[in-house]
């Protein structure tokens, strides 16, 4: 049995299409799966904050150090960060917002990146001073875009900041099975909006089937 986080992070609702096709993944994936347990975490309709000066503070003071105040400081990255754990298999739908991700997606990612709790910092180690400390996982990414050319080889991929951040970031703390879902065209909509929402839906069918 697994555990599969599902994380959104548009501000939109039924007309969000990240959001629809990580429900779609989700769905399908409980159909192929019954015994798994899913969550659910929408950063775009119920923001996470920003990072803090307390918040810095706490995240790097060994917690053995930590104040009352600075334990309050950190406490709902530490449930953030407990629920990322507790998860096998990821599935995130992102927009692309001014060729990045959203920034509600970004505090969510500053609020799970932690020092010894996701990554590990060995300053004696100079060399190599990360260890990522998020291993065995799987994550599916869902991106949606207005417009096209962002993938590999396309008129526009130089860019593209969101998906290569993506990949880099759960890169860092361990997490390099991704699996990108690309949705464009969502601006012209349309036939090649109609074309890319069914070849998404292909794709997701043939991962959920393994
Ligand atoms: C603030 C904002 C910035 C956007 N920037 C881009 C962009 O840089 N490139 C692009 O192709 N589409 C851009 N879009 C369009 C969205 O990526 C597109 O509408 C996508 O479908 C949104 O995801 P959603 O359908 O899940 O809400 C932007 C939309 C918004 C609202």
């Amino acid at each position: 049995m697994a555990h599969l986080l599902h994380i959104d992070c548009s501000p939109r609702s039924e007309r969000s299409h990240s959001k629809k096709l990580t429900r779609e993944f989700v769905e399908a994936w409980k159909q192929a799966h019954p015994g798994d347990i899913v969550s659910y975490r929408d950063v775009g309709c119920n923001p996470v904050p920003h990072v803090d000066e307390p918040w810095i503070a706490a995240a790097y003071t060994p917690p053995e150090q930590h104040t009352p105040e600075l334990q309050e400081a950190i406490r709902l990255s530490d449930q953030l960060v407990d629920e990322f754990l507790a998860a096998d298999i990821y599935v995130i739908g992102s927009p692309m917002y001014n060729f990045s991700i959203p920034s509600t997606l970004k505090a969510y990612i500053d609020q799970i990146v932690r020092p010894g709790r996701t990554f590990k910092f060995e300053p004696d180690n100079p060399a190599n001073p990360y260890k990522p400390l998020v291993l065995g996982k799987k994550m599916f990414i869902i991106s949606a875009r207005g417009g096209s050319g962002f993938g590999t080889g396309g008129k526009y991929e130089k860019l593209n900041y969101q998906t290569p951040y993506l990949a880099t970031i759960f890169g860092f703390i361990g997490i390099t099975d991704i699996t990108f879902i690309d949705l464009e065209n969502d601006e012209s909509g349309g036939k090649e909006l109609a074309d890319a929402i069914a070849a998404a839906r292909t794709q997701i069918t043939q991962l959920v089937a393994g």
